[in-house]
């Protein structure tokens, strides 16, 4: 099958790429409303973005009235957010936090979700989840207006939490212990179980 994107109604473009690019990595961003409500939502369209500046990205796409996600709004107001990463008994909760609520409610109230202090910015973090990158905004790009318009938001990580239970000798995180989840389509998901060691470049 050959497409071209540009004949295809975005909603069918959005199944392509989500039934393709997989397993997508989860950020759980937490974020505060300018009012101070605690947000939080999972983002799969996510990745590291490089060490020099620390950063990572995660694409908040415009709700169906064309208005932004809340994340998206509050990153903006606040210039912070966290991206928290979803380990497999947290997976049910954050689902749960994909719920459309009013940005007067607070996804950690539903899920039942306890927060931690963050270090450096003023957004907490979900306090079970075994890692999370403290972020200022460094750039939001609005690639696409209306219903579904693209977004990049990219971040200047501030602070690293990475909790000791998930470390190996070498001080650097196990994925045996950090037991992370991705996305494939639609509600379907992965877990980190079937590795395989390429070893060193002949
Ligand atoms: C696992 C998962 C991944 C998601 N990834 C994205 C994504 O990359 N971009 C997006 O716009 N919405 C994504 N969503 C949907 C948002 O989480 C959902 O629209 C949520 O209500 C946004 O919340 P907010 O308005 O509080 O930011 C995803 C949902 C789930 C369950």
């Amino acid at each position: 099958m050959d497409l071209d994107p540009g004949e295809l109604h975005p909603n069918k473009v959005y199944l392509h790429l989500t039934r393709t690019i997989m397993p997508r990595p989860i950020a759980w961003v937490s974020t505060v409303s300018p009012t101070g409500v605690l947000n939080l939502a999972p983002y799969s369209f996510f990745c590291g973005v490089g060490s020099r500046p620390p950063t990572l990205l995660f694409c908040p796409a415009n709700r169906r009235d064309g208005s932004p996600k809340d994340s998206l709004a509050n990153a903006l107001a606040r210039q912070e957010f966290v991206v928290n990463l979803v380990p497999y008994p947290l997976a049910q909760q954050m689902q749960l936090t994909s719920s459309e609520l009013s940005p007067e409610e607070s996804e950690f109230e539903l899920a039942g979700l306890e927060t931690a202090d963050s270090v450096v910015v003023g957004v907490p973090r979900v306090r079970l989840s075994p890692v999370s990158f403290e972020c200022r905004l460094l750039q939001h790009l609005a690639l696409g207006e209306g219903p579904g318009g693209a977004n990049i938001v990219i971040g200047r990580i501030v602070h690293m939490h990475i909790d000791d239970a998930v470390l190996n000798d070498s001080g650097f995180a196990d994925p045996e212990l950090l037991d992370l989840v991705g996305r494939l389509g639609g509600t379907l998901y992965c877990r980190i179980r079937d590795r395989f060691d390429l070893g060193e470049r002949p």
